[in-house]
């Protein structure tokens, strides 16, 4: 399993292989880490927790052999703890859970960590960032969603740069190293207001793999998180 590192001085630019050509996984990925990618993103959907169905531990662990970018796994799904022990074992570098998720989220965060792999929590965008508080010391990872979780090609929400800034400020009093991560309708032009509001994790989905170009999307949302 490749390991996340501690956050550092730059933006992380993180495709979401939903968005990709599913015949051509393995092109793409190759596109993207060839592109300067830092991590990949991989979105878990279980039909009930979000209206759609993605990926399992099986792509995980595919994926694993092709590449030496971390896997940044977002679970959107309602029971959790199903799931853990399947993607740690398939090699994810981060697993993300949802707040608004079933099971008992300090337990499962703990697990997580005692393997090794980075623990992240995740909030839909009409969830309060201080609903974070009680498990920020568990947490070397936020993702703050910024369109309604299920579906990739949404546009950024208004809330957005609100929610961020609100998980940046929770970060900062806890002194604690923590990614915070974005999640939905990110691309070259609303990469600056989430960084700008303190992200310095981008998933961009749709803007990268939607792109005729992958590097040249890559390099466009990196340029404009690093002139904000
Ligand atoms: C949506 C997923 C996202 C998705 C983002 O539920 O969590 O990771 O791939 O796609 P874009 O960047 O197209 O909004
Ligand atoms: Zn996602």
């Amino acid at each position: 399993m490749i390991k996340l590192k501690t956050p550092q001085s730059y933006v992380a630019v993180v495709p979401s292989i939903l968005s990709a050509d599913q015949l051509n996984l393995a092109k793409a990925i190759s596109f993207a880490e060839q592109g300067g990618a830092d991590w990949l993103h991989i979105d878990i959907m279980d039909g009930h927790f979000v209206p759609n169905l993605s990926f399992g531990p099986a792509t995980v662990a595919c994926i694993n052999k092709k590449t030496v970018l971390a896997q940044d796994v977002h679970l959107m799904v309602e029971y959790p703890e199903a799931f853990i022990n399947s993607f740690v074992k398939a090699g994810a570098s981060a697993l993300t859970l949802h707040i608004e998720a079933k099971g008992d989220l300090k337990i499962l965060l703990s697990q997580i960590k005692k393997q090794g792999v980075a623990a992240g929590i995740s909030i839909k965008p009409d969830t309060k960032p201080q609903e974070i508080l009680p498990y920020v010391e568990l947490l070397d990872l936020i993702l703050v969603m910024t369109v309604y979780p299920g579906f990739g090609g949404q546009g950024f929400l208004e809330n957005g740069p609100a929610q961020i800034s609100g998980v940046r400020e929770i970060i900062k009093r806890s002194g604690r190293q923590i990614w915070l991560e974005v999640d939905g309708g990110i691309n070259k032009e609303t990469a600056r207001g989430a960084v700008k509001a303190g992200a310095n994790a981008l998933v961009a989905g749709n803007a990268i793999f939607g792109a005729r170009d992958i590097a040249k999307a890559i390099t466009e949302i990196r340029e404009a998180a690093d002139a904000s």
